[in-house]
């Protein structure tokens, strides 16, 4: 899978994509990540990538030239599934997005900043809206470095131990049961015994239920009943 990412701020997203399972899904190729600097793109001798609002009101703008030159420039190289906007009135983030997601080959992702990017590029070019939460960040990189992350480690072969994405929180609509290493008694708190009795289908069973009790104890809305 390839990702290309645009942001006026390529320094945030360079730490999150080079470490552990991100740069390891790219060392052995099956991820490559690109981020594209907006900046060269900007308008005037400042490279001006923003502008005032129409109407009036706080916040800048991000300008439809700088951002149309770069997508069409990247476009003519790729065919993107999906040209995604992370931005916090897109469409809410879930593990079922980032699996389809990651069936997919070529991402674009753009990252807003200010008050966001011009209408007129989500209508001409967006193809998809994500927002990770309710909550405003300063701008789309840090959402940008999840869509990556929760997409990249779906990929195959780049967790180690296959099953281990498809045993995650939320994979089957449940949280992901308690779980324990060595030793196993820590301060007077024990294992459950099951999980040392090395009967395989009980500790399914034993796994199948913690995941629904804690489910329902804590978000009940995962169930839809
Ligand atoms: N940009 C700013 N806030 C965001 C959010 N919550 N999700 C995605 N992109 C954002």
């Amino acid at each position: 899978m390839h990702i290309d990412i645009i942001t006026v701020v390529p320094e945030l997203l360079q730490s999150p994509l080079s470490h552990s399972i991100l740069q390891r899904a790219q060392d052995k190729g099956l991820l490559s990540v690109q981020v594209h600097d907006l900046r060269p793109y900007g308008i005037g001798k400042h490279h001006s990538t923003d502008d005032y609002q129409f109407g009036g009101g706080a916040g800048m703008v991000m300008r439809c030239e700088p951002l149309a030159t770069l997508i069409d420039e990247l476009r003519e190289k790729r065919n993107y599934d999906e040209v995604i906007y992370v931005t916090p009135d897109g469409e809410r983030y879930t593990q079922r997005r980032a699996n389809r997601l990651s069936l997919c080959n070529d991402l674009l992702v753009i990252c807003g900043h200010y008050k966001g990017i011009d209408e007129r590029i989500r209508e001409e070019y967006v193809t998809l809206e994500i927002s990770i939460g309710d909550y405003v960040l300063s701008g789309g990189e840090l959402a940008a470095a999840v869509l990556v992350d929760s997409i990249g480690r779906l990929l195959p072969g780049v967790i180690g131990d296959e099953t281990s994405a498809l045993t995650d929180t939320f994979q089957d609509d449940l949280l992901a049961p308690p779980v324990y290493t060595r030793p196993a008694e820590w301060r007077g708190r024990e294992v459950p015994a099951i999980l040392r009795s090395g009967n395989t289908p009980a500790i399914e069973d034993w796994r199948q239920e913690a995941a629904e009790k804690r489910t329902r104890e804590r978000r009940p809305d995962l169930l839809g009943d």
